[in-house]
């Protein structure tokens, strides 16, 4: 449903991408993996036309490809940017109305969906009329998600959504994500630095690094058939960790 064609986008003499090709199927929870300034946030950019490439294409099915503009099909995308990025100065109600309101619905349909949506991500009707200063961390992510969604948007971008928060609350957004995913049969990209993360919620996960895609493929496939160093690296780093937590108090 989303495709890169042998993408490339250059500034000045560094490849933020190149020669990407990638096909992102309807349904499926795609995570991004690499390190700082390996091209994440430029590949999930492109999706809802942010940046655009400099040489190939990318192609939309389904529902996104009659937007011929950047900006019907961005409103058909759920996009939640690094930190949150909510305005300080609206409620999170008005935050999350956002797109709705936009697309010009109706004051009773939205306040509905308000409320429909912020159940949805966990978060209880009391703060519905709250500032995001007043939320912690974990709710200011659970009211991005849910802002990413209120227009029904089936296509959600996440670019590190939980890295500012601790891990507790970390692992129990990252369930919820996977139940979101589910039960609204979304397709879900996601930008991650966090090998473990991308592991155990991922259904394929893109391995980046400076602009290059190094390896595609499920987190079984990573895992067993590393296509390079790099992507071994990786992965033993990954296995590493799982091995010392198994250690522990056995
Ligand atoms: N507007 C821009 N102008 C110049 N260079 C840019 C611009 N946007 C991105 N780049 C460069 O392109 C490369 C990829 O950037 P990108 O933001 O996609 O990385 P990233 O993987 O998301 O990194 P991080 O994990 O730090 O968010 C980097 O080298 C970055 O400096
Ligand atoms: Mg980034």
């Amino acid at each position: 449903m989303i495709e890169f064609a042998d993408v490339s986008k250059r500034y000045g003499g560094v490849w933020a991408l190149r020669n990407l090709t990638l096909r992102i199927a309807s349904g499926e929870l795609v995570a991004v993996l690499g390190e700082s300034g390996s091209g994440k946030t430029t590949l999930v950019k492109m999706v809802n036309r942010l940046i655009e490439p400099d040489e190939g294409e990318l192609r939309f099915e389904g529902e996104l490809r009659g937007s011929t503009d950047a900006v019907s099909l961005r409103r058909k995308i759920g996009y939640v940017i690094q930190h949150a990025g909510l305005f300080p100065h609206w409620t999170v109600a008005a935050n999350v109305a956002t797109v709705p309101r936009l697309l010009g619905w109706e004051a009773g349909e939205i306040a509905a969906r308000v409320d429909e949506v912020l159940a949805l991500v966990g978060l209880e009707a009391l703060h519905r009329d709250r500032f995001p200063d007043q939320l912690s961390g974990g709710q200011r992510q659970r009211v991005g998600v849910a802002r990413a969604l209120a227009a029904r948007q089936k296509v959600l971008l996440l670019d590190e959504p939980f890295g500012a928060v601790d891990p507790i609350t970390r692992v129990a957004l990252q369930g919820e994500l996977r139940r979101i995913h589910r039960e609204l049969s979304l397709t879900t990209l996601m930008v991650t630095h966090d090998i473990i993360e991308a592991l155990t919620l991922a259904d394929r996960i893109v391995v980046m690094y400076r602009g290059a895609l190094r390896q595609v493929g499920t987190p079984a496939e990573l895992m067993m058939k590393p296509a390079d160093d790099y992507v071994a690296q990786l992965m033993g780093m990954a296995r590493r960790q799982a091995e010392a937590i198994g250690k522990v108090g056995a």
